[in-house]
């Protein structure tokens, strides 16, 4: 078994390496993809005119800008991110109330009480000791602050990765499986540890609530089999195996996608937990 100080190593570098720049490259796909999910965690964010926002695991900062949009003049937005890459990119956007910062959510020194709110899509699942992460969150929120984030659920609920995953492993290398509980994009699957790791992190008010939408994934079969593998699991996948392999997993996607195509799209089923929380 890794150690925590292994795992949160293995997240740093990642993100700064591969999985940062595939995130950039995928950006603009993923954010369509993902418009009707990110839509339904800013709306229960509810973001208002003069307040400080915490943006964990911002990325490219792009719910950044829809925050600081919320907050106005008045507001301020802080972007916190392990990756130098993706807050490059953050930076890049020159938003005149919010500011980027490169760091480790879990231990950077963030100013004590100083958030109205604390938000996050998709960038809470990566913490190698997630009670300690959420921990040193929950200082950063005002004592009337709340938390409130996205994450996915467990990959059998989640058809948009997992069809296509199914379909491609007969034909590539084994792959290095990652316990339940491993930093990875479905490790907040289980809504009773999510509930348990915020609890023990000093969390009350609890609220995790289903959300299922679409996630189109290109306008047909063959637009979605150019880019898939572009990034997550499936693009670890791909470059450890040969050519070969990825051609025959590819022509496996096509098959499995075929039932998904609508006229308007490639569509399979995605599901997340909306959570929102309060510091004790
Ligand atoms: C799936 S991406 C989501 C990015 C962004 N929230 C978005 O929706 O566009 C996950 C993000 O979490 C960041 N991340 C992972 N571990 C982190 C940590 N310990 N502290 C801060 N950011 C982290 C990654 O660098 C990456 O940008």
């Amino acid at each position: 078994m890794k150690s925590t100080q292994e795992l949160a190593a293995e997240q740093a570098a990642y993100w700064n390496g591969p999985g940062g720049k595939m995130w950039l490259a995928a950006y603009e796909r993923i954010q369509r993809g993902i418009a009707g999910f990110s839509e339904v965690v800013l709306k229960a964010a509810n973001a208002q005119a003069g307040e400080r926002v915490l943006d964990v695991g911002c990325g490219t900062g792009g719910t950044t800008a829809e925050l600081a949009k919320a907050v106005g003049a008045s507001g301020h937005v802080l972007g916190v991110d392990i990756s130098e890459p993706l807050i490059g990119a953050a930076r890049a956007q020159k938003l005149a109330n919010a500011s980027f910062e490169v760091g480790d959510a879990a231990r950077h020194r963030f100013e004590a009480q100083a958030f109205d709110l604390v938000f996050s899509r998709f960038g809470v699942m990566f913490f190698a000791d997630p009670v300690a992460a959420f921990q040193n969150i929950r200082r950063a929120l005002k004592p009337a602050g709340r938390l409130v984030f996205l994450c996915w659920r467990p990959p059998s609920e989640n058809p948009w990765g997992a069809v296509p995953m199914r379909a491609a492993q007969p034909h590539l290398p084994p792959m290095e499986r990652p316990g339940p509980e491993d930093p990875g994009q479905y490790a907040f699957g289980d809504r009773a540890r999510v509930e348990r790791i915020l609890s023990e992190a000093g969390f009350v008010g609890l609220s995790i609530e289903p959300v299922d939408l679409m996630l189109n994934q290109g306008k047909d079969v063959a637009d979605v089999l150019e880019r898939i593998g572009e990034f997550g699991p499936l693009a670890r996948a791909f470059k450890d195996a040969a050519p070969e392999q990825v051609v025959q997993a590819k022509a496996a996607i096509g098959e499995a996608l075929k039932p998904y195509a609508t006229a308007d799209g490639v569509k399979l089923a995605g599901a997340c937990w909306l959570v929102r929380a309060r510091p004790a």
